[in-house]
């Protein structure tokens, strides 16, 4: 197995793609610690690993949290006596026009996405480098190469998550951690399901929240269908595994941007 007798985290893998990305790195060989701010989701993501026969706990974490984040990171590497592979995936989304746009909503949205992948990867990196083996995977998206409309603090969140992956992947690159991230396209989770989720808020006028979730794919994306957490877990065994893939930004979308 590929990732066999290595560790791993994965933030906000209570559920989603969070979840895909843990069940394929387990499947991978993988023992996997899962975070979650929600801890009764982690601990059933925590309990599917169990059931593939591997290692896991189940931690909660705030990723916006300076303290939170560097317990968390304390307490998988002495549970697992060390960590090889980190997923930063935990993430939010809000809706909302630039007029309706509030400093707070900027704030909340900039502190999980783009505060917590930098607090998360700075406390990877206290235990990657002295065993010079390190795979760090942060979860961006196609809102970090493109913008949307009503989206423009969460896209700004997304970029801001690719430039600093792109820049720390320099850092360390002669401390045999490669730092990339992962660009999922349009996924059907609770960010996109639901009369929450975009496809309900982006619901045309006598449209249901289904038809709206076909149109967008349709509409967006080439190939016309959505993506899986499945599909993202493929990439993120590949990131796992390469050696010499450092700094980029790898989008799993069907065709949909550069
Ligand atoms: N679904 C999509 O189409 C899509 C597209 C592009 C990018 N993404 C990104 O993928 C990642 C996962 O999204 P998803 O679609 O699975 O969403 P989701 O809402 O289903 O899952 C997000 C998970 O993160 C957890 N979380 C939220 N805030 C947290 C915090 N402060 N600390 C710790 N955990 C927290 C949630 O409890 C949840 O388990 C996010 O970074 C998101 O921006 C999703």
């Amino acid at each position: 197995m590929q990732l066999k007798d290595k560790t791993a985290l994965v933030t906000g893998g209570g559920r989603g793609i969070g979840q895909g990305i843990a069940m394929a790195l387990a499947e991978a060989g993988a023992d996997v610690a899962i975070a979650d701010l929600d801890i009764a989701i982690a601990r059933e993501t925590a309990s599917k690993v169990e059931a593939l026969g591997r290692k896991s706990l189940a931690l909660k974490v705030d990723v916006a949290d300076v303290d939170s984040v560097n317990h968390l990171i304390d307490e998988v590497a002495t549970a697992f006596g060390h960590l090889d592979i980190a997923v930063n995936n935990a993430g939010i989304i809000s809706i909302k026009s630039i007029a309706e746009l509030s400093a707070g909503d900027w704030d909340r949205v900039m502190a999980v996405n783009a505060k917590g992948v930098f607090l998360c990867t700075q406390a990877e990196l206290r235990v990657m480098p002295p065993r010079q083996f390190g795979r760090i995977i942060n979860v961006a998206s196609i809102a970090g190469k493109l913008g949307f409309p009503d989206l423009s603090h969460y896209s700004a969140s997304k970029f801001a998550v690719i430039g600093f992956t792109n820049a720390v992947a320099k850092e360390v690159a002669t401390d045999g951690v490669t730092v990339n991230a992962l660009c999922p396209g349009i996924v059907g989770t609770g960010m996109w399901r639901g009369d929450e989720g975009l496809s309900g808020r982006w619901r045309q006028e006598g449209e249901s929240e289904e038809a709206s979730w076909e149109r967008h794919q349709k509409t967006l994306l080439p190939q016309g269908v959505a993506q899986t957490p499945e599909d993202m877990g493929q990439l993120a065994v590949y990131l796992a595994s390469a050696a010499h893939v450092t700094g980029q930004a790898i989008a799993v979308d069907g065709g949909f941007s550069l």
